[in-house]
């Protein structure tokens, strides 16, 4: 507005000098000159206000600089990403924005280095560690991303600042999840050839048991042999669990009433010097999950709380209903939005370093000493929680207790079919088709049915099965199979032979069912499923169970 005046005087005085003559000749031309360049100023002012509009809608701070590290400007992102002012922006010198990461001293020779890079090569880009001068203690990750410039005629250094530090943490955890990823399918894998002969070293016990007389060095020898293979059964169990390829049998289940049942048993396990404590929310969700899986979670995290006590601590487990929305899920790349049902186990034990903490979900990782842990519990409970698409957080530091939270999805949908009792031991005379790709497996099978009654049909190949059963009008009661086998698996084994026999009804056996079938579809199929390595009693009671159905 002060301007325009000015320019209203000044065109005034012009006309108010010379001659009247003068005057006409040049009033028109200068009049119009003076409105060009009015127009002009107007429209450098109108675009400035634009480019201001711009340079402050950045999500990246802008700090222009010059070679001493004094600031000239900087836009509203700067602000806020430094927790400055306008007035006090000024007031710092660059190092001041800077984490002295290699000593006060180091930074300023950091600094000309850097600069010296941009005079010969115009731009530079590199990683830094910024600090908010105001609070020093939160410092954050930025790339910075420099160019040389003019401003107002003087050499500057116009930087780009882009907080990275949400991204570091986000890459880091993805890096955590493939690792996990591969030794699980590395430990998936081994796991699952030494179940299987495991399963031949059970099976051939109980039936020799069978013919041994009871009570004779010989049948204790045996028993010796059956106890140690059931051991490292569990073992492998663990190994599959991390895998997330542990045969399971879920159900819809009260968290509350699991972890009450599990009290006693905890009671023992943790000593009476240290004190539990259990806070049961008064409604809680109901879950899927399989009953046992719930008490190795329960357990592991208990154990592994004791050890974190001295003498006297404290151990709280809690139960509660979460909603996990849009933004903790975008925090968590494990956790999806949505109900779950919380777990919390707390202690106040010595807590965990950081780099501790960035490793207990590796198998084998233990801080415990030789003979003390094997370090599978926390990556079992890892692997149980993401078979159920649940995820875990952690919150820990040294000398404060550790709390871990397990989710668990609420269960939406209704149960299909609870698991029934146990059913006696009995055998039968139907007639059995048997499919196993491993011989010896499928030979030890064949031997307990066999041994109990049954007929059985068996061949190591599908495609073979099929053709006994093409070939063969006898009425089948029961195809058993293995699941995962070269050529044709055995869902679509089932599938091929449900075809022509629909009364056909089908047992699956596997280490792991996960990869070729859905619990959805065992319950379509009204499929049973067993477990490898199993014992004689529970191929027979399973068999029978479906028989009756
Ligand atoms: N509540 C806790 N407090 C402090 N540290 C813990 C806690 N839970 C786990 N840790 C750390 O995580 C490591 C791994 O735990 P994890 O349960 O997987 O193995 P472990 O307890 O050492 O052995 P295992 O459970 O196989 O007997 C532990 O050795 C310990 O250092
Ligand atoms: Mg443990």
């Amino acid at each position: 507005m002060k301007e325009r005046r000015d320019w209203n005087q000044m065109r005034d005085s012009i006309i108010g000098l010379g001659e009247e003559s003068s005057r006409r000749t040049y009033y028109p031309e200068l009049l119009a000159r003076v409105t060009q360049l009015e127009a002009a100023q107007e429209s450098l002012r109108q675009s400035e206000a634009n480019l201001r509009v711009l340079f402050n809608s950045l999500h990246d701070a802008v700090i222009v600089h010059d070679f001493e590290g004094r600031v000239l400007e900087v836009n509203d992102a700067m602000l806020a990403m430094y927790g400055v002012d306008q007035k006090s922006c000024r007031t710092y010198n660059l190092m001041d924005y800077s984490a002295p990461s290699v000593g006060d001293q180091g930074l300023e020779a950091k600094f000309h280095e850097i600069w010296s890079t941009l005079r010969s090569e115009g731009h530079a880009l590199f990683r830094w560690k910024a600090r908010r001068p105001l609070s020093p203690g939160l410092d954050f990750d930025v790339e910075v991303s420099l160019r040389q410039a003019f401003w107002f005629g003087q050499e500057a250094v116009v930087a780009v600042v882009r907080d990275i530090s949400e991204r570091l943490r986000l890459e880091a955890m993805l890096h955590q999840a493939q690792k996990l990823d591969s030794l699980g399918q590395l430990a998936g894998g081994v796991a699952h050839d030494t179940n299987n002969m495991l399963g031949v070293i059970i099976g051939y016990t109980d039936l020799l048991l069978e013919d041994a007389p009871a009570a004779t060095p010989l049948a204790n020898d045996l028993e010796q042999i059956r106890k140690a293979a059931l051991h490292s059964a569990d073992l492998t169990r663990q190994l599959l669990a991390f895998a997330r390829k542990q045969p399971i049998n879920p159900q819809v289940v009260d968290l509350n009433v699991l972890v009450e049942s599990t009290h006693k048993m905890l009671r023992r396990l943790i000593g009476e010097q240290h004190a539990l404590v259990w806070k049961p929310s008064t409604t809680l969700w109901s879950v899927w999950i399989d009953p046992s899986q719930v008490d190795q979670i329960v357990t592991n995290l208990a154990v592994n709380a004791r050890d974190a006590l001295g003498s006297g601590g404290t151990i709280t487990l809690e139960t509660a209903n979460v909603q996990v929305d849009e933004t903790y899920a975008h925090q968590h790349p494990d956790a999806k939005p949505g109900d779950y049902v919380v777990l919390t186990v707390t202690d106040d034990g010595h807590g965990m370093t950081p780099e501790v903490q960035a490793r207990i979900f590796d198998p084998f990782f233990t801080t415990k000493g030789l003979g003390r842990g094997t370090g599978l519990g926390l990556a079992t409970v890892y692997g149980i929680v993401r078979q159920n698409e649940g995820f875990i957080s952690v919150y820990s530091a040294l000398g404060e207790g550790t709390t871990f939270r397990i989710h668990l999805p609420k269960h939406l949908g209704e149960n299909p079919g609870a698991q029934e009792a146990e059913v006696a031991l009995k055998g039968g005379k139907e007639t059995l088709l048997l499919v196993e790709d491993e011989e010896a497996l499928l030979e030890l099978a064949q031997r307990i049915l066999e041994g109990a009654g049954y007929r059985v049909m068996s061949s190591s190949r599908p495609i073979e099965a099929l053709h006994l059963m093409e070939t063969n009008s006898e009425p089948i009661a029961l195809l058993v199979t293995d699941l995962i086998m070269p050529g044709l698996n055995g869902s679509e084994l089932y599938q091929r032979i449900h075809a022509s026999r629909p009364e056909v009804r089908p047992l699956f056996l596997s280490g792991y069912p996960a990869d070729t079938i859905t619990l959805q579809e065992l319950s379509e199929k009204r499929a049973g499923f067993l477990q490898k390595p199993f014992t004689r009693p529970a191929l027979l009671a399973k068999v029978r169970e479906i028989l009756d159905a």
